[in-house]
């Protein structure tokens, strides 16, 4: 019975991972899903689940291997069994003209030449092996002899098939293939913005992004950046024979892989410049980064002739764009606010055409990257602009100094509302803290009126935009005095839809302090935390005066948060937005919260209890409104000491946490 229950549960993850492999090469590869996300979800799902439930079936190929492995110490070196060659340059028309009079003369041909020309992906080469069509090793180009052995990194792309398809052609016993991998712009500003808002450095460009992805030694965190590859030529390959390189491209993308996209074959110089012209001014419209075009010859048996010089191959080139660079001079250094609160400093420029665009500003991103640059007004600088993403500083141009150069400081007052920035430890961003800073006041409304907030229905995204715009609402507090008469008068409102809103808003003033702390928007507060406090302190005016001290005493509330709460109610203005909130009428109704004797302790038991068991002790202290742990830290109240403790008493006097017995617990257990 077990065993057919088994072997029924094989049959199952098998027939998963079959169906999985093919919604992977249908959507990352052919770019035409057959099922939705939710449907995919699902899937995948219910394989991890029979995994776990059947180890015994764990497979290193299986799509479940696509979210990451534990960490590594570092990546060990693998040898490529060719060396990863690089390219020769063609820098203009006539450097280009001279490689194909070059290819035809070296060829005795008098024929045109057929010629495969490419995109340059501007992202990472790598070379994957697949042995009997299963992924084995993958690694960097490192010098082009060694490279670094990313396999566990590469193993989470999603557009990398462990398993080759058999496709029309089996897949071969060896393939090395080389490629690219890279972030598309989209991908790149997302991740950016979101590091900028975590307060970490951002990267210049979408290669670096890429780059810095694949060198994770957690796989797991590649694995969270969508990262995707092209595949453009091999090293080895055994058990099958591939005649040219469109045959290869065709080959790869039956087996499961993407090659470079926009390819063209081309006959002679002139087929070539026009796909070049083409392929420029396209250039934007790609979703990734292109830097110029590598034009190879087709046939293998004709690059065999051709051998290679130096290093490089004689049969291909690199064709590079212009380059969207330029130098020119900064005039001044501004921060600007977002919606989030966050300064950026961002650099006026002497206008500079770059690439047909003219460029008159460039972003500096933060303070710690002007320091690492050491950007300062005056400077001469070299800018890029790289597709539609913001133009950045490369470089300083120091031979170009004179001395009259001025540093860039961050202003300690917002430019926009006048309220205090600051800089959390550790963090590269400087942030605006004014509740009503015009510069965030949108996105502050927008989650003041949110569901899990003061839930004010009917306050819709156009509406705020169109209140803040118009300067109806200057502040929180200016909601709640918002007349009929006002609200009708707004785009695509109606009286009813205004009196409706005034109804929400009159219903919102019957808040809690737990939706109201969290509507605040103060930073690192959300639902949860404003519940803490709610608990721990009970009243606002508590929270607002308790300082940084006190309010980490809070359990689970750390110096980081602490700050940030404390920063919040030390700001006037955010008071005076506060106290114009409560006179409008919001008032907080009871909340079911667990306030106890225990409320707010944390304790962690350790060794045997004689007149109760653990169980039990957990459950009563609980009902008090305690908590438990199983872990000391500095956070810990209480450690509970009974027969025979364990490591934990150890723990506990090296950080100074108070250790009782079973009798000083019965007796906080009966106060
Ligand atoms: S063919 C001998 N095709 O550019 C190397 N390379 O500057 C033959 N690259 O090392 C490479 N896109 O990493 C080829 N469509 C493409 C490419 C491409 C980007 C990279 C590749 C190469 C480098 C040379």
């Amino acid at each position: 019975m077990a065993k057919n229950l088994e072997s029924a549960a094989e049959k199952e993850i098998i027939a998963l991972r079959q169906e999985l492999e093919k919604h992977n090469y249908h959507y990352h590869v052919l770019d035409n899903p057959l099922i939705t996300d939710a449907e995919y979800d699902r899937l995948f799902h219910r394989l991890i689940e029979l995994e776990a439930a059947h180890p015994q079936f764990a497979a290193p190929d299986s799509p479940t291997q696509k979210i990451g492995a534990p960490p590594l110490d570092k990546f060990s070196t693998v040898r490529h069994t060719l060396p990863m060659l690089s390219l020769s340059n063609a820098n203009d028309q006539k450097d280009l003209t001279e490689f194909e009079e070059r290819i035809a003369r070296f060829l005795r041909s008098t024929e045109p030449i057929e010629y495969l020309v490419e995109p340059k992906i501007d992202g990472v080469a790598v070379e994957l092996v697949y042995v009997d069509g299963r992924f084995t090793v993958g690694s960097t180009r490192g010098d082009g002899i060694n490279g670094e052995d990313i396999t566990l990194n590469l193993k989470t792309i999603r557009s990398i098939p462990l398993v080759l398809r058999g496709g029309t052609r089996p897949a071969p016993e060896r393939l090395e293939v080389r490629g690219e991998v890279f972030l598309s712009r989209a991908a790149f500003q997302r991740m950016n913005r979101e590091r900028d808002e975590a307060g970490q450095p951002v990267f210049a460009n979408p290669r670096n992004a890429a780059a810095g992805s694949l060198k994770q030694l957690d796989s797991t965190l590649t694995a969270k950046r969508p990262l995707d590859v092209f595949f453009h030529g091999t090293g080895v390959v055994a058990g099958t024979s591939l005649a040219s390189h469109s045959e290869f491209r065709a080959a790869i993308q039956d087996w499961g892989l993407k090659p470079v996209p926009f390819a063209r074959l081309c006959r002679g110089i002139d087929d070539i410049l026009k796909f070049r012209d083409d392929m420029e001014s396209r250039r934007d419209e790609l979703p990734y980064e292109i830097d110029g075009l590598v034009v190879k010859v087709n046939l293998h048996e004709l690059q065999r002739r051709l051998g290679e010089i130096a290093r490089s191959p004689r049969w291909a080139i690199a064709y590079k764009f212009k380059p969207r660079q330029a130098t020119t001079r900064i005039l001044d250094i501004q921060p600007q606010v977002g919606r989030t609160g966050t300064l950026t400093p961002v650099a006026s420029l002497e206008p500079v055409a770059i690439g047909g665009v003219m460029v008159k500003s460039a972003s500096l991103h933060n303070m710690d990257e002007i320091n690492r640059k050491d950007i300062r007004i005056g400077d001469t600088v070299m800018v890029e602009r790289a597709g539609d993403v913001i133009p950045y500083v490369v470089k300083v141009i120091t031979e170009k100094r004179t001395g009259q150069e001025k540093h860039f400081c961050m202003p300690e007052h917002c430019p926009v509302c006048g309220a205090a920035v600051y800089r959390e430890e550790g963090e590269a961003a400087y942030r605006c803290i004014g509740i009503s800073c015009p510069a965030q006041l949108k996105e502050s409304v927008k989650f003041f009126g949110s569901r899990n907030a003061m839930d004010i229905e009917g306050l819709g995204d156009k509406l705020i935009d169109q209140l803040v715009e118009r300067g109806v609402v200057k502040d929180l507090g200016d909601l709640y005095s918002l007349t009929e008469e006002q609200l009708a008068s707004m785009d695509r409102m109606a009286k009813k839809s205004a009196q409706n809103l005034l109804a929400a808003l009159q219903r919102s003033k019957d808040s809690t302090l737990t939706r109201f702390l969290t509507a605040l928007g103060i930073r690192h507060v959300g639902e949860a935390t404003a519940k803490l406090l709610t608990e721990h302190f009970g009243d606002l005016k508590t929270i607002m005066n308790a300082g940084e001290e006190k309010l980490m005493e809070v359990r689970e509330i750390g110096p980081e948060v602490a700050k940030s709460i404390a920063r919040f109610f030390s700001q006037d203005e955010n008071r005076q937005v506060i106290a114009k909130l409560l006179e409008a009428g919001i008032r907080f109704k009871a909340e079911r919260i667990k306030r106890g004797a225990l409320s707010g302790s944390t304790f962690v038991l350790t060794g045997g209890l004689e007149t109760m068991s653990r169980v039990e002790a957990q459950r009563r202290i609980e009902a008090l409104g305690g908590r438990i742990s199983s872990a000391v830290s500095r956070n810990s109240n209480y450690v509970v000491a009974g027969s025979e403790p364990g490591s934990k008493l150890k723990k506990a006097r090296e950080l100074g946490v108070r250790i009782i017995d079973e009798q000083e617990l019965l007796k906080l257990l009966t106060t």
